[in-house]
């Protein structure tokens, strides 16, 4: 059975084909440059062309498919937008889609994701959905430049706790839905065990790069400011600041056992994966 991993150069995707890769399963790239995805692919992998709204590259990318790794990329708020591959999906036989949602997906029914969950169920197809707490990998995206450059990391989170996720454990749970059964109209709320606050992620990238990393906790309209002034678009400002507005009330903090259970070990801790990528800050 072939699985096609849609969003394939993303922090996901890549991971998600990594891992079914080394299961030895059928796996397929989709990327909308495949000469940018093939760039990262293990070997033997083959990527194709699949960009989620141009219908010319959906019957290369769907031939011969049986399961699908889906997500929302982020700039489609109007998950509208993505029905008609939903419909192209069915119409080709796939038969199983794993879905990266998020995390407060199954709390509040006006985020895209939940939206688009929906419409993942009303295809009649077997489904899964991965709704993943913030991820670790955020350190070597969103905060790279600032951990390395500034040795800081400056979000409007106060003392909030947030839960997080290793994306390569999300990766092996996205694999096992993939290719394995037991997984169909399971929505899995997956955490790590930690929910550390900033000061505490500061205090952890500290103690392993060996110089301080600061958290100065600036307040809202303090970092709508600094990021307006550093180029920001407004509404990435926006969707930020709303982001670590949650987080400051607390309604980030939730952790679950689902992750450990469907990993049969204990999640990757904050420390582990800042170990493992300690030179990406140095
Ligand atoms: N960051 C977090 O902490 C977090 C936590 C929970 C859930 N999430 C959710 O995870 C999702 C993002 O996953 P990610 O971090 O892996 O994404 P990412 O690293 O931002 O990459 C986005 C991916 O989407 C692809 N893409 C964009 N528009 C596309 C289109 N029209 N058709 C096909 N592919 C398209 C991009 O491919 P190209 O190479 O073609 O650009 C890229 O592979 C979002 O829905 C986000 O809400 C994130």
């Amino acid at each position: 059975m072939t699985v096609l991993v849609a969003g394939a150069t993303g922090t996901v995707g890549r991971e998600v084909v990594r891992r079914l890769a080394a299961l030895g399963a059928d796996v397929r790239a989709g990327g909308r440059d495949p000469q940018r995805a093939a760039e990262d692919l293990p070997a033997g992998v083959p990527a194709v062309r699949l960009d989620l709204e141009d219908a010319t590259s959906w019957p290369a990318a769907l031939d011969g498919v049986g399961a699908l790794f889906l997500l929302r990329p982020p700039d489609v708020a109007r998950v509208e937008r993505l029905q008609p591959f939903l419909d192209a999906v069915v119409a080709a036989g796939v038969r199983r889609i794993v879905l990266l949602s998020v995390q407060a997906a199954g709390r509040n029914p006006l985020l895209p994701h939940r939206a688009l969950e929906k419409r993942v169920e009303a295809t009649g197809l077997a489904w899964t959905h991965l709704r993943p707490a913030n991820f670790h990998q955020n350190l070597l995206t969103v905060h790279r430049e600032e951990i390395r450059d500034r040795s800081r990391i400056s979000v409007p989170a106060g003392n909030g706790r947030t839960a997080h996720i290793d994306v390569r454990d999300l990766a092996e749970v996205a694999a096992a839905a993939l290719t394995g059964s037991g997984h169909e109209r399971c929505a899995y709320e997956l955490t790590g065990r930690e929910a550390p606050t900033f000061a505490e992620i500061a205090a952890t990238l500290s103690a392993v790069l060996g110089r301080p990393v600061v958290y100065p906790r600036p307040g809202v309209v303090a970092f709508v400011r600094e990021q307006v002034a550093a180029g920001t678009p407004p509404g990435l400002v926006l969707v930020m600041t709303l982001l670590f507005t949650t987080t400051r009330l607390g309604l980030a903090a939730r952790t679950t056992g689902e992750l450990e259970r469907l990993l049969g070990r204990e999640p990757t801790s904050l420390l582990r994966f800042v170990e493992d990528h300690a030179d990406a800050w140095r």
